[in-house]
């Protein structure tokens, strides 16, 4: 499976803040938003991955991730000249997808739980069609909205309805198979003018291809679209950090669980940011689990 990460807003609800810096490489307290989406490919398995950026920003992300090597991933970069819905991103990775599935998640939806990575995993295993998430919060109405009936199967979707029918809503994290490619081209672009990831969804409705997982209430979804959702975001991280002694996002510690580098280049990594506290952790990740690195460093 690829993934794609759709990071392309500038970020104008956050001016003058995005003015110079666009909005996935501001820090969510003490890493880059864009580090949270690539976190969850990660745990997803996922070791393609194409990131899609704003007009004119693609060497300011390269020089943050490269081109994903020093994690034994593979990373490139495309730009969205125009802003044309999440869906879209689709269309513009249609080339690097190919003839495979694809994760596609939101360069500003950040997610916690303890067994994150294997509810991503198993939503990779058993992907047949589409398989998305939903979310209980208390004001659906700015998002993609679910309706299940009592045996959680999908009756329904809208998005950003008046009068939504549950409090479900559908995170930015999305599994398809690769009719994905041949709904996303078949579109037509909303009243807001884009094309909607809700309308790619009830594509596969349509076919009867759409699974919704309900998150567990351990699961603690952000976005950080605006001030108050950024500062609120960075704090719940640091809660958790603290709170755990885990670290959320923390990429090298992935590539390193996943197997995809060895405990040297994890050392060598955090050595390199050794002022920081990130980095420390890195070198003592490295010496406390230094276990030989069992899978080929090549990407699958
Ligand atoms: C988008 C999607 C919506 C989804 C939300 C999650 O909303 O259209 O279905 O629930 O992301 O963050 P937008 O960010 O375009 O308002």
């Amino acid at each position: 499976m690829k993934g794609i990460i759709l990071a392309a807003g500038r970020g104008t609800r956050l001016y003058p803040m995005t003015k110079p810096v666009c909005k996935p490489l501001l820090p969510i307290y003490d890493k880059p938003l864009i580090y949270y989406p690539l976190s969850m490919l990660m745990q997803a398995g996922i070791r393609e991955v194409l990131v899609i950026v704003p007009p004119g920003e693609v060497s300011a992300f390269q020089s943050l991730l490269g081109d994903g090597g020093h994690l034994g991933m593979h990373i490139s970069f495309a730009v969205q000249p125009v802003a044309k819905g999440i869906a879209d991103a689709l269309l513009i990775g249609r080339e690097f997808v190919g003839t495979d599935n694809v994760c596609l998640v939101l360069g500003d939806n950040l997610f916690y739980a303890p067994d994150f990575a294997q509810v991503m995993k198993s939503a990779v295993k058993s992907n047949q069609g589409a398989t998305v998430f939903g979310y209980y919060v208390e004001d659906p109405r700015p998002f993609g909205v679910v309706e299940f009936d009592e045996n959680w199967n999908v009756l329904s979707l809208a998005e950003k309805p008046q009068e939504p029918k549950s409090n479900y809503i559908v995170p930015g994290v999305y599994f398809y198979d690769n009719q994905v490619m041949e709904i996303a081209a078949g579109l037509k672009p909303s009243a807001r003018g884009e094309l909607e990831i809700t309308d790619v969804n009830l594509g596969y409705l349509a076919r009867k291809q759409l699974r919704v997982i309900p998150l567990s209430r351990q699961t603690q979804w952000m976005d950080a679209g605006t001030a108050d959702s950024l500062l609120d975001a960075a704090q719940t991280i640091r809660e958790i950090q603290t709170h755990t002694g885990s670290q959320v996002g923390c990429i090298e510690e992935l590539a390193y669980q996943e197997g995809w580098i060895t405990a040297e280049t994890l050392y060598a990594l955090g050595e390199a940011m050794k002022t920081t506290y990130y980095g420390r952790h890195l070198m003592a990740f490295s010496r406390l689990f230094s276990a030989p690195c069992e899978k080929s460093p090549e990407v699958r």
